[in-house]
């Protein structure tokens, strides 16, 4: 037998070396159906679409819970979806950032309802012909919610290899948004499960963006900068290298790209740099603004634009508004960095912040 293994040894190197083509993902947030429904999306321009989002039942856990004005639009995104690019993969994102955390910390406390809510997981990908399912849990907040969460992806993959291999359909995808760093600090410092992620998920999304925001009044900040040149952390840069240092297979981990930015008040129109002093929020709904209106403020306001090398961010400010965002060189800049990491790929929150798709079809562009 030993012939044969010389061939082996390569055909495994071959594979080992061959890097799989990058994941391009857009959420597409559900709320903005009328104005942007999915046939709007420019399906040459991403690999993955999100459905965002569908929340269980918090009390059974299961999505029994769907009203039919739900239902269509569920049928409408994968079937849209599917017919305008049959390779696209369509995945319904659950929970999101104002489901909150305490639905999915009870549910992922005991096998019994992890149980529940994974069967509801695969019988609604397969109602509505979805490729897969998305965990958007904002945030586990203790290590006891991180440890059942690595549980929780364990009996999920589980259960989708079973229903594949019994229905003799694909497998259903597995992924997750997570915290931009593979460590979150609530009462207690806490850690992801990245073992159980390696193995039980398909990648993650690591929300790469918020950085600095309404939660930070008193001076403007970069929320999404790629480099942080204090030192403290607050980049995308320092994110993915957390995630690889604390063992992610780099092709599971996947950037985060805002198509918003956050506005601030200016104490003084005249000190308009970052970590200016400020007043809190400025012009949007609650301070935040799409990339396409952040565009057209600029243009109407007059305002100046700076792009910041030392941070890799957009801001601009006019009379006592300022607004820190990403645009095309920071965009740029930034995908070539995670390409040079080697990482899975990118994804955008959101696709209806688009002006004209000149972001997505950059971001493509930059990494075919
Ligand atoms: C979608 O993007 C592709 C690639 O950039 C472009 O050729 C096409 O015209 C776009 N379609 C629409 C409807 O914008």
């Amino acid at each position: 037998m030993e012939f044969l293994k010389a061939p082996i040894v390569i055909l495994s190197l071959t594979i080992c070396c061959v890097t799989s083509a990058p994941i391009k993902g857009g959420y597409w947030p559900s709320w903005a159906q009328d104005s942007f429904p999915p046939s709007n999306i420019n399906t040459t321009l991403f690999t993955h679409v999100y459905y965002a989002f569908l929340s269980p039942n918090p009390n059974t856990f299961q999505f029994d819970n769907i009203e039919a004005t739900t239902a269509s639009a569920l049928n409408s995104f994968t079937t849209t979806l599917h017919r305008k690019n049959p390779n696209i993969k369509a995945l319904f994102s659950i929970g999101g950032g104002s489901f909150g955390t305490d639905v999915f910390s009870n549910m992922a406390s005991s096998a019994g309802s992890r149980a529940s809510f994974i069967r509801s997981t695969i019988q609604v990908a397969r109602k509505y012909g979805f490729d897969g399912a998305d965990l958007d849990w904002e945030y586990p907040q203790t290590q006891t919610d991180m440890d059942n969460l690595g549980l929780l992806l364990g009996e999920w993959r589980v259960a989708v290899n079973q229903e594949a291999k019994s229905t003799g359909k694909p497998r259903l995808l597995l992924s997750a948004a997570t915290n931009y760093m593979p460590e979150i600090t609530f009462d207690e410092v806490c850690d992801y499960p990245v073992a159980s992620i390696n193995s039980n998920l398909d990648w993650i999304n690591a929300m790469c963006y918020d950085y600095y925001g309404p939660w930070t009044p008193d001076a403007t900040g970069p929320p999404a900068a790629l480099y942080d040149p204090s030192g403290d952390g607050l980049s995308t840069s320092d994110g993915l290298q957390s995630w690889i240092s604390a063992g992610i297979q780099r092709q599971k981990l996947v950037m985060g790209l805002p198509l918003y930015g956050w506005t601030w008040k200016l104490a003084d129109p005249s000190v308009h740099g970052i970590g200016a002093p400020a007043l809190g929020i400025g012009p949007g709904n609650d301070g935040s603004l799409l990339y396409s209106e952040v565009q057209q403020f600029n243009a109407q306001n007059n305002a100046k634009v700076v792009y910041d090398t030392s941070t890799v961010s957009y801001y601009s400010y006019a009379g006592t508004s300022w607004i820190g965002y990403d645009d095309v060189n920071s965009i740029q800049k930034k995908v070539q960095y995670a390409r040079s990491l080697n990482i899975g790929g990118y994804f955008f929150w959101t696709v209806v912040g688009d002006q004209g798709w000149k972001i997505s079809r950059l971001a493509s562009q930059t990494w075919t």
